[in-house]
């Protein structure tokens, strides 16, 4: 529908099961659908303006607070819209659940054009309010401690660690940071210590928060598994990181030396398939020889050179000082796999 025009031809709706009867929605369908139409519209080539109407995805105000989160995505996704696809895109109107004639007359108001140029509107009684910024006053910042696990996506980001920060210093129990370089991120070695100086018990997941699967571990007992490992004499704290690698070699190492270091010992052209193949292309011969052939030949009792060389990857090498290994899920190990569907 058009402001100014009459209907476009109706395009096809998004196909759905023949003879199965449609339910309705579910929350993030309705961004979806709309989604879907917009594409139907682009590839019959129509060159209509499109309206999207809504009811309970806006509030308009301290009396008008009975908003639906998933609804109110469609508001996002249709001022996405707006900004891709200018030429075709007329704008949102958000209804009261019960339109009655009055809210009839307004739309028909909004969608002729003779109620202004405004593209994001609810219609609420008599009235047309169009989206406005307005000055808010902050409640004053909590101060008391939270308790559980608190889970923060982008937790390495500019964001996600100044958040990280202010509930630290309110003190918690468990703090997760998940961004998909997790501990490889920029700066997250120094923001690990900084929360961890503010009393926090921090994890940092390496997870993409689209992957539902890795989304559904949050809360972990507080069983710490710690591993040793004993080489000429000395003991080192596994996995392998910055400071096995720094203890093993000698030196004071930042993650760029390490690195480089590693790099001039991990002889190219090696065969990955195999379990000692992969390790040493990754960490060097030396490292290898310390810390990994005998321990996964007592592990998976199979010589390393008959392990397939993708399980090296259940073995973190890491160029910080985290020698943390994953933590246990609170529900049992059933419970979680049926949550992994
Ligand atoms: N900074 C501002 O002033 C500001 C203002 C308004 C809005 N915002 C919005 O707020 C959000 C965060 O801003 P920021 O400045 O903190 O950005 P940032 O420093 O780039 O941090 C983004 C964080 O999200 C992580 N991330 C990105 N995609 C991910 C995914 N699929 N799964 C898990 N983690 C993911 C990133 O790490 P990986 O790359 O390792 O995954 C990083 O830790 C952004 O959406 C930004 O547009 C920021």
């Amino acid at each position: 529908m058009g402001p100014g025009g009459g209907l476009p031809t109706r395009p096809r709706p998004p196909p759905t099961a023949p003879d199965r009867p449609r339910p309705p929605p579910t929350a993030p369908d309705r961004a979806e659908t709309l989604l879907a139409w917009l594409r139907l519209i682009d590839e019959a080539g129509l060159d209509v303006p499109v309206w999207c109407v809504t009811s309970r995805a806006v509030a308009t105000g301290p009396h008008d607070t009975d908003v639906d989160a998933a609804t109110a995505g469609v508001w996002g996704l249709g001022r996405v819209a707006a900004l891709e696809r200018p030429a075709t895109w007329a704008g949102l109107i958000d209804l009261p659940p019960s339109p009655d004639e009055t809210t009839r007359r307004r739309l028909a108001a909004v969608l002729t054009g003779a109620a202004g140029p405004e593209d994001q509107i609810a219609v609420r009684g008599n009235s047309l309010l169009g989206r406005r910024l307005a000055r808010t006053v902050l409640a004053p910042a909590a101060t008391s401690p939270l308790s559980g696990t608190v889970l923060i996506t982008g937790g390495t980001g500019a964001l996600g660690g100044h958040v990280a920060r202010r509930i630290a210093a309110r003190g918690t129990a468990v703090l997760v940071l998940v961004s998909r370089h997790g501990m490889e991120a920029p700066g997250a070695a120094e923001l690990v210590c900084e929360l961890e100086t503010l009393g926090a018990d921090v994890r940092v997941v390496a997870a993409d928060a689209a992957d539902r699967p890795a989304m559904a571990f949050t809360e972990f007992t507080d069983y710490r598994h710690r591993v040793f490992s004993v080489h000429d004499g000395m003991i080192y704290s596994m996995p392998i990181n910055l400071g096995i690698i720094c203890s093993y070699f000698g030196r004071a190492l930042s993650p760029t030396e390490a690195r480089a270091l590693i790099r001039t010992q991990a002889p190219e052209g090696l065969d990955t398939g195999t379990l000692e193949g992969k390790a040493v292309s990754s960490i060097g011969r030396p490292l290898y020889e310390a810390f990994i052939r005998n321990y996964t030949a007592k592990q998976w009792q199979t010589d390393p050179l008959e392990l397939p060389g993708e399980t090296i990857g259940r073995l973190p090498v890491r160029y910080t000082f985290d020698s943390r290994f994953s933590r246990i899920p609170t529900k049992d190990f059933r419970s979680t796999a049926t949550r992994l569907g």
